[in-house]
C-alpha cells in the first residue's frame, strides 16, 4: 500500500518524506487555504515546492470548476504545471465527463469526494487513476467507511478495474491499518496519523529497559 500525505504544509510534507515511507502528496482547496496561499502564481509555485519536495511522487491538485468546460481549462493548466500533478476531480456529472476527456489525452486524474460504490465504479469506467472514497467523513455521518473501501475493493477486483483505491478522509492511525486490510491501494493520511502508526507502550517501555541494561556492560 501507498503512503501519501494529506497536507499542503511544506514543513509537513518534508518530515513525512524524511521518515523514508512517503510516495505522494494529496491537497485539496481547504488545505491550500489554510497554508494562506493566495493568488494564481503563489498556488503555481506552491505545486512545484510540493513536486520538487518528493520527486517521483503523485501530487493532487484539485480543480475548483463544476463545469466540463472549466474543469478541462482548469485541468489542463494544473496538469502543465509539473509531469507529477494528478488532476483532482469531483464526482459529479461533468467531472465524470471531464475525467474521460482527461484520461483520452493523457492526463492522470484522481476522482474526489467519493462516497459510495456506484461513485467509485463511474470514475473507474471514466479512466480515474486513483479514486478517493472519504472515509473519515462517512464514519462522521455514522456510516461505515471501511465497508466502503472492501467493497469498492471487491468490485475492482471482479471487473479488472485498474482505478487504484486511493483512501482519503483518514482520521487516526487505525485507520490507516483498517484501510490496508481492506484492500486500498493508497492511503492519504495527516502527518500526526502516520506517525501514530509508531506507537506503542510496549515498545517504549522495552527501550527504556535495554537502554538501562546497556549501561551494567
Ligand atoms: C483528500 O484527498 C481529501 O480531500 C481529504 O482527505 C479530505 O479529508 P477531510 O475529511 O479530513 O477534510
Amino acid at each position: 500500500m501507498k503512503f501519501f500525505i494529506d497536507t499542503a504544509n511544506l514543513d509537513q510534507i518534508r518530515e513525512a518524506h524524511d521518515l523514508g515511507v512517503l510516495d505522494g502528496v494529496t491537497t485539496n482547496p481547504t488545505l491550500m487555504s489554510k497554508e494562506g496561499i493566495k493568488g494564481q502564481d503563489k498556488i503555481v509555485a506552491h505545486y512545484k515546492a510540493i513536486c520538487e519536495l518528493v520527486k517521483g511522487g503523485d501530487i493532487s491538485a484539485e480543480v475548483v470548476s463544476t463545469d466540463f468546460k472549466g474543469i478541462i481549462e482548469e485541468g489542463k493548466k494544473l496538469a502543465a504545471i509539473h509531469p507529477q500533478i494528478i488532476v483532482k476531480v469531483p464526482m459529479i456529472k461533468d467531472g465524470v465527463k471531464a475525467m474521460k476527456w482527461f484520461t483520452d489525452n493523457g492526463i492522470k486524474t484522481n476522482c474526489t469526494l467519493v462516497f459510495s460504490a456506484g461513485q467509485a465504479i463511474l470514475a473507474a469506467k471514466a479512466g480515474a487513476k486513483y479514486v478517493s472514497p472519504f472515509i473519515g467523513r462517512i464514519d462522521d455521518s455514522c456510516w461505515d467507511g471501511i465497508q466502503l473501501i472492501e467493497q469498492i475493493a471487491q468490485i475492482y477486483s471482479i471487473h479488472g478495474y485498474s482505478t487504484q483505491i486511493l483512501a482519503a478522509s483518514i482520521r487516526s492511525a487505525l485507520h490507516i491499518v483498517k484501510c490496508a486490510e481492506a484492500g486500498a491501494d493508497v492511503v492519504t493520511a495527516p502527518l500526526e496519523s502516520i506517525l501514530g502508526l509508531l506507537k506503542h507502550p510496549l515498545t517504549d517501555l522495552g527501550l527504556a529497559k535495554f537502554l538501562e541494561d546497556a549501561k551494567k556492560l
